[in-house]
Formats: structure tokens, sequence, C-alpha cells
């Protein structure tokens, strides 16, 4: 089985390589990704040597490099992405660009290479379904809870998804979707919530908590994400989505805390600061499908031990983290958090 991942240099796709390299012996993997800020190959340094992984530098609105690429090879997993909600709101252009006609690009040349009858899979979002309210703790997103996106990021994952649907029911192609909620492990950009709170705190920074810090974000490992993908590659039905969840809903205040705590820091290093402009209040998913239909369920992201690994795992990777603020980064985030 020759698999190619869009966006294996990433934060989830460099942890779904090693996890496929280490549990299936058998299978290959073509990473194919253009590096932008967030793709960075060092996440894979570890497996460079492995004559089973290959890399390719292309762009997934590149469909002379996708026809290339995509000779011989047996299943696609679409991660590629522009991926963080702050920077959508200050330029949409690449998120729309990226996100909904990359997905095109790639799907049109998917069915170019196998007339549609090899799997794809579509690695999309639980917030293509927009926000819950606080209200009602017990309301989740299920599969049937309409698309209903309120983000210029999840308006063009929500593009992407329904490109990914309506091939599906057009050309009868093999492809399934899958949503996930909120990731946290290694190698995720220091932008994103956990990653910036854990290394500005580690720097002797205060962390900034948009709002009022009670908007609900549902957690789950990446590796537990990766193992749900890998379920649905193998064994998803055609044409079918499958939501992934941790049931593991924290407001960002509680997990603030959780970070001080473990990190033996106080309230004062916590900086209340502008909310985010449609900030989405809630997220929660039913993951009971992909539970019932294919057996998957979370195994490493139980909570607190999988928050403290991944502290651990950032106070102990420094260089890492240095190295990914460094350059072009530099600039953004001096923009958005006062360097
Ligand atoms: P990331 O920003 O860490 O990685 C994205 C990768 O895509 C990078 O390696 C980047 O270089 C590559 N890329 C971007 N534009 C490209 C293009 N035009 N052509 C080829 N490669 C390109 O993102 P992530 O957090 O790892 O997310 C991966 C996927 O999972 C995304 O599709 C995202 O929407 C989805 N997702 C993420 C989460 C989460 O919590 N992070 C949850 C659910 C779904
Ligand atoms: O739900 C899945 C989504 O999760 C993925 O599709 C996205 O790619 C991923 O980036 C993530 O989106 P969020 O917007 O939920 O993640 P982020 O880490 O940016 O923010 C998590 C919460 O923390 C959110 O409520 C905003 C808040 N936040 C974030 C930052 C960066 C803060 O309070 N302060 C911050 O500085």
């Amino acid at each position: 089985m020759h698999i190619l991942l869009t966006g294996g240099a990433g934060f989830i796709g460099s942890n779904f390589v090693r996890l496929l390299l280490r549990e299936r012996p058998d299978y290959r993997i073509t990473n194919f990704d253009v590096l932008t800020y967030s793709g960075n190959l060092e996440n894979l340094s570890e497996i460079e040597g492995d004559d089973r992984y290959a890399f390719i530098r292309g762009d997934v609105r590149d469909a002379a490099a996708l026809d290339k690429a995509l000779e011989g090879v047996d299943a696609v997993v679409h991660m590629a992405a522009e991926s963080h909600v702050d920077r959508s709101i200050m330029d949409s252009g690449p998120f729309i660009d990226t996100n909904t006609r990359g997905t095109q690009v790639l799907l049109d040349a998917w069915r170019r290479a196998t007339g549609g009858k090899k799997r794809f899979v579509y690695v999309s979002t639980d917030e293509v379904y927009g926000s819950l309210p606080l209200e009602n703790p017990e309301i989740k997103f299920t599969e049937a809870t309409p698309l209903d996106p309120s983000s210029p990021y999840s308006a063009s994952k929500a593009g992407g998804d329904l490109l990914a649907n309506a091939y599906h029911h057009t050309f009868g192609m093999d492809i399934c979707t899958t949503r996930c909620s909120n990731n946290f492990g290694p190698y995720q950009f220091p932008e994103k919530v956990i990653p910036l709170f854990v290394t500005n705190l580690l720097d002797g920074k205060q962390v900034p908590l948009y709002g009022d810090g009670k908007n609900v974000r549902d957690w789950l490992h990446v590796d537990d994400h990766c193992e749900a993908v890998l379920t649905v590659l193998e064994k998803g039905t055609s044409g079918e989505v499958y939501n992934i969840g941790g049931n593991n809903e924290r407001s960002n205040l509680e997990l603030t805390r959780s970070i001080l705590e473990i990190m033996g820091k106080g309230e004062e290093m916590i900086r209340y600061v502008e909310d985010r402009l449609g900030h989405d209040r809630r997220y929660a998913i039913d993951a009971g499908k992909i539970k019932r239909e294919l057996g998957w369920q979370p195994t490493r992201s139980a909570w607190p031990k999988a928050l403290e690994d991944t502290v651990r795992w950032y106070t102990d990777n420094r260089p890492w983290w240095e190295r990914v603020r460094s350059g072009a980064y530099q600039d953004y985030y001096a923009n958005m958090y006062g360097g």
C-alpha cells in the first residue's frame, strides 16, 4: 500500500507519518508538502533514512506536479491546509486558495489518476459545524449537524468538505471525510493555544487569553486523531463522514489553569486580551459513529496525563520551537503578541 499524504510536514501530518511507519511495516508513504511557514521537515528528521518514506516539495494547487506525484499511489490522505483561524481573519485569500481550490485541484488529479476508484480521505474539521451555545452542554455535533462555518478558515475547509462530498456523489469517487476536534501534542506550531501558552511561560511571558476565557474546545491527542484517520482510510465506507473527538471538553480558562499548574505558575501569568473576532463559543463532538461502525476510540488523550506529557515535550525541545519561532514567523508573532 502506497499512500500519498498532503501536508505531511505540518503538525498532524508529521505525527501521521511517524504513526504509519511504526504501525504498518508493509506500507509506504509519500509526503507531498509545499512547506509553508508551518511545514517543517525537521519534524520528520528521525525518519529521514527510512526507505518506506519519500518527500516531494509540491503545492496542492499545482495540477501537473500532482499528476506526476500520484503515479503508482494507492490512496490519498489530504491534510494540507492553511490551518490557523487568527491568520484567516487577517487574510482569508490563502485559505480559500489552498483549502478550497487546492482540494478541487487535488480531487481532479486523483480522478485523472485512478478514475476515482481508489480511496481518498479528506481531513476536515469540526469547525465546519460552526459554534454551539454554552447553555446546553448535552448538545454535540453529529455527522448530521448542518454545516454552518463562521470563520474564513472554517468556511474554506467547508468548501473542501462540500467538494469532497460532491465528487463522491457526482463521479462515484471513493471518498471518506473526517471531522476532528482540537488536537494537541508534539510538533504543533506555537501559534496554536497550547504550544503558544507553554512556550510563553517557558520564556517567563504572560499568556494572552481571549475574551472571558469561557470558550470551550474538545481536546484530543494528535496520535488518537492519526489512528482514527488510519482507521477511516482502511475501514471507512465510501461517501461517509466520521466525527472524531476526545469527549474532553475544557473551557480555555480551565485549560490555561491546568497548564499553569503543571508548570508551577500562578494566575498572574494570565493576560486577558481582546477577543478573537467572531470567536466560536463551543465545539463538542459526538464520536459515536466511528466507535460503533469502525471500532475506533481515543486511547492516548487521558487528561491531565496527556497534557503533562505535551508540556514536557515543549520543555525538552526548546531548540525546535525557538527555531520555528524565528525567521518568517517572527513578524507575525511580534504583530499578534508584541514579540
Ligand atoms: P499545520 O498548519 O501544522 O500543517 C499544514 C501543512 O500543510 C504544512 O506542512 C504546510 O506546509 C502544508 N501546506 C499548506 N498549504 C499547502 C499547499 N498549498 N500545498 C501543499 N502543502 C501545503 O496544520 P495541522 O494542524 O497539522 O492540520 C492538518 C490538517 O488537519 C488541516 O487540514 C486542518 O484543517 C486539519 N485539522 C486540524 C486540527 C487541529 O487541531 N490542528 C483539527 C481538525 C482538523
Ligand atoms: O477544532 C479544530 C480546529 O482546532 C482546527 O480545525 C484548527 O486547524 C485548529 O487551529 C484549532 O482551531 P482553534 O481556533 O480552536 O485553535 P486555537 O489553538 O487557535 O485556539 C483554541 C482556543 O484558544 C480558541 O478558543 C481561541 C483561544 N486562544 C487562542 C490563542 C491562539 C486564546 O485564548 N489565546 C490565544 O492566544
